[in-house]
């Protein structure tokens, strides 16, 4: 049976109401073609991802971890973050300057294991950040970590430092470019690379083409594009959100559980590092210049304002 598309309307702002998360509303206010397309690509990568679940094993107790709903938490499988690690070891990430803007996904715990020497950790969540450094506490490369609200500006003294940015922002426009915005500021000129997990279908075509074209602006290019690279197990309100969201988008469908939620993870490099590799395209490996690298490891997590508490709402 196909529902009217202003009822499907009246009952996705009705929904919103109960879930604090942006991207959530974010999707739920999507118009019924856009709604159609995320969800297409959300139950055929479940579909897939159900026919090869693996077994995971894990170093890292998740239990102990409140996620917050209203950060927009929502940390990806193991899996994925290995994923995430093997990307950054395979490019040869391992001695330079790496940020993470953000680290719900404790990719900082698995970048410590692999012994990579300068991470640094931005997040506005105290609680994460300190459970992060009782995690990585016999790291031989001690992590830098930072109590920070990017909305309340990006810290001055992190300006120009990093060599390679990772972040997971939330899914819509307006948050992702504040996050992307910061990750800019961040970087060293002309040699930098980030590494953006944004899930394009949920964006809009048209938000996406918006924020290429504002990166071409800062002299960076999408270098490439890992389709479906990171996978977020989903809590029962949110699987059963899209499962009811899916009736309306996908009514022939019988039965439709949809346990995770998938991102791309979009490479940018700047300018000048992308006309290299078009240079060195013949199969050798990029150099960028050898800069030196900073060390904060002496200071203490800054603290800044508290992220707005008045929203904040623990999920499970
Ligand atoms: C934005 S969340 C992940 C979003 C998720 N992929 C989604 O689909 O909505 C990633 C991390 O960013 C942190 N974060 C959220 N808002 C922030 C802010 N204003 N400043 C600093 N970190 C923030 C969260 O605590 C979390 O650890």
């Amino acid at each position: 049976m196909k529902i009217p598309n202003k009822i499907q309307v009246i009952f996705c702002s009705f929904l919103s109401i109960f879930f604090r998360s942006r991207t959530i509303k974010h999707i739920l206010k999507l118009n019924g073609s856009e709604k159609k397309e995320f969800l297409t690509k959300i139950i055929n990568e479940n579909i897939k991802y159900k026919n090869n679940e693996k077994q995971e094993v894990s170093f890292v107790n998740y239990n102990s971890f409140k996620f917050i709903e209203s950060y927009n938490q929502l940390p990806c499988t193991i899996e994925t973050r290995k994923k995430r690690a093997d990307l950054l070891e395979k490019n040869g990430f391992r001695d330079k300057e790496i940020l993470l803007i953000g680290d719900d996904d404790l990719l900082s715990v698995e970048l410590v294991a692999r012994n990579f020497r300068h991470i640094t950790v931005l997040d506005c969540d105290i609680k994460l950040l300190n459970k992060l450094r009782i995690l990585t506490q016999e790291a031989k490369y001690p992590v830098n970590y930072f109590h920070v609200d990017l909305y309340e500006g990006f810290p001055k003294f992190l300006n120009h430092i990093f060599d390679v940015v990772c972040f997971d922002p939330p899914q819509n426009y307006e948050d992702l470019n504040t996050f992307m915005s910061c990750a800019i500021q961040s970087l060293k000129n002309q040699t930098s690379i980030f590494y953006m997990m944004v899930n394009s279908s949920a964006l809009g075509s048209n938000n996406t083409k918006k924020l290429f074209a504002e990166l071409l602006k800062y002299g960076f290019v999408n270098t490439n594009k890992y389709e479906f690279f990171n996978c977020y197990p989903l809590n029962k309100g949110q699987s059963l959100l899209l499962s009811v969201m899916a009736k309306f988008t996908h009514p022939n469908l019988k039965t439709v559980k949809c346990n995770y939620y998938f991102s791309d993870c979009l490479e940018f490099k700047s300018v000048q590092i992308a006309q290299n590799i078009e240079q060195f395209s013949d199969g050798k490996k990029i150099l960028t210049n050898i800069i030196p690298h900073y060390s904060i490891s002496e200071i203490p997590i800054a603290f800044y304002n508290n992220y707005k508490i008045q929203n904040k709402k623990t999920m499970n």
